[in-house]
């Protein structure tokens, strides 16, 4: 790794999903991109003695434990990264921000807008990170530039959909996705803020929304599914989309945006392509060009493989963590930070609200 330099010792808490993605992105960011740190997989925590001691051996950690407590307490952890349910997320922040460490949390970032608060004002005087990592999909980077230089002039309207279909699986059924006690929300905060973070990305804030959720599982605690209708400061409409229950769709995290000059369409189901339709060209030759994200000129590509060889979901955590060690290296904000997803969350409180009161909520203040 050329320009290696200082130590950044890691501590994550949390080993499954989320933590296989993450460990594999501390091992490989420094293999593609020319980081001015050395990460040291310190210790990883999960609450079964055995799993974590294997999940360390298999992803590279020095040790395991089992108590985050005592792991966000060690004076030689730099970095405090999260991965475990949403209930846990405030306490394990705060409680490592508090002790002066970095800290990376997964999404939601909280189970509400307090919570979110809480959180960014006790991380206020650290690096924070919220692992929104679509945003660094190759297409979805281009899409930004696409958008920030005009390329599709003012935007008219903004469509996210973003469709799974595992939400009437009984073999999930128990899983903590669905307690509202440990999720917060079921769709709403898994999906939906994914959604909203691209939508804020992309085309900015959302001045005002109405929504409705549905649970289509009695019994069940949590929205299985939400509709959104929204009006952006830009003066463009929005719609959003966000299932558990649509048959066939596997991860279709999916937006479209129709501005004045043209269009753009991104699936996460195809995520290496982007679509986008140049209102400027010729009438004899006018569609859609489908672009495959993966040249030089693009974003990120370049630090891996050669035109074409695409790439895949665990980029986009490679991608995230370089660009934020980037950030930290040369003193610049990173984005999205507790900050950013604080908004989200405020968002997502409006969803509910408006979805219970059935009324359109002012969400510009
Ligand atoms: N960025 C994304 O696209 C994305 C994708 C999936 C999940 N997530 C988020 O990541 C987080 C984790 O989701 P997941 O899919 O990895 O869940 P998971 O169920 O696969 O793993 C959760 C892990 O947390 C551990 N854990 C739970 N409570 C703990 C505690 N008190 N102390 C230590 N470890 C504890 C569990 O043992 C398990 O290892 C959630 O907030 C989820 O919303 C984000």
């Amino acid at each position: 790794m050329a320009g290696q330099s200082r130590k950044l010792n890691v501590a994550m808490i949390g080993a499954g999903f989320m933590g296989r993605a993450h460990s594999n992105a501390f091992q490989q960011a420094g293999h593609f991109f020319d980081i001015p740190y050395e990460l040291k997989l310190k210790v990883v925590c999960a609450r079964k003695r055995e799993a974590a001691e294997q999940f360390a051996a298999q992803w590279g950690w020095e040790g395991s434990q089992t108590d985050w407590r005592s792991v966000v307490a060690r004076e030689d952890i730099d970095l405090v990264d999260i991965c475990t349910p949403n209930h846990t997320h405030a306490a394990i922040a705060i409680a490592a921000a508090e002790a002066g460490k970095m800290v990376l949390c997964e999404k939601p970032l909280a189970m509400n807008y307090a919570e979110a608060q809480r959180m960014a004002r006790a991380a206020r005087n650290v690096p924070t990170v919220v692992w929104f990592n679509y945003r660094r999909v190759p297409a979805i980077a281009l899409a930004k530039q696409l958008v920030d230089r005009g390329k599709i002039g003012q935007p008219y309207h903004y469509r996210a959909t973003y469709l799974q279909s595992w939400g009437g699986d009984p073999k999930v059924a128990d899983a903590w996705r669905f307690r509202q006690s440990e999720a917060g929300s079921g769709a709403m905060g898994d999906l939906l803020s994914h959604s909203l973070d691209l939508a804020l990305l992309l085309n900015g804030p959302i001045t005002e929304l109405t929504s409705t959720l549905k649970t289509f599982i009695p019994k069940r605690a949590v929205d299985d599914a939400v509709l959104l209708l929204a009006r952006f400061a830009n003066d463009s409409v929005g719609t959003f989309e966000a299932t558990r229950f649509a048959t066939g769709c596997l991860n279709r995290n999916c937006f479209e945006i129709h501005g004045s000059n043209g269009a753009i369409r991104f699936n996460l189901e195809d995520l290496n392509r982007l679509e986008v339709f140049d209102g400027g060209d010729a009438m004899e030759i006018q569609g859609s060009h489908n672009v495959l994200v993966t040249g030089a000129e693009h974003p990120y590509a370049r630090h891996f493989w050669p035109p074409g060889h695409i790439l895949g979901y665990e980029h986009t955590f490679i991608t995230t963590l370089a660009d934020f060690l980037a950030c930290l290296a040369e003193d610049r904000e990173f984005h999205p930070n507790f900050d950013d997803a604080a908004e989200v969350q405020k968002l997502l409180d409006a969803v509910e609200t408006s979805a219970k009161n059935r009324t359109w909520i002012d969400v510009s203040k």
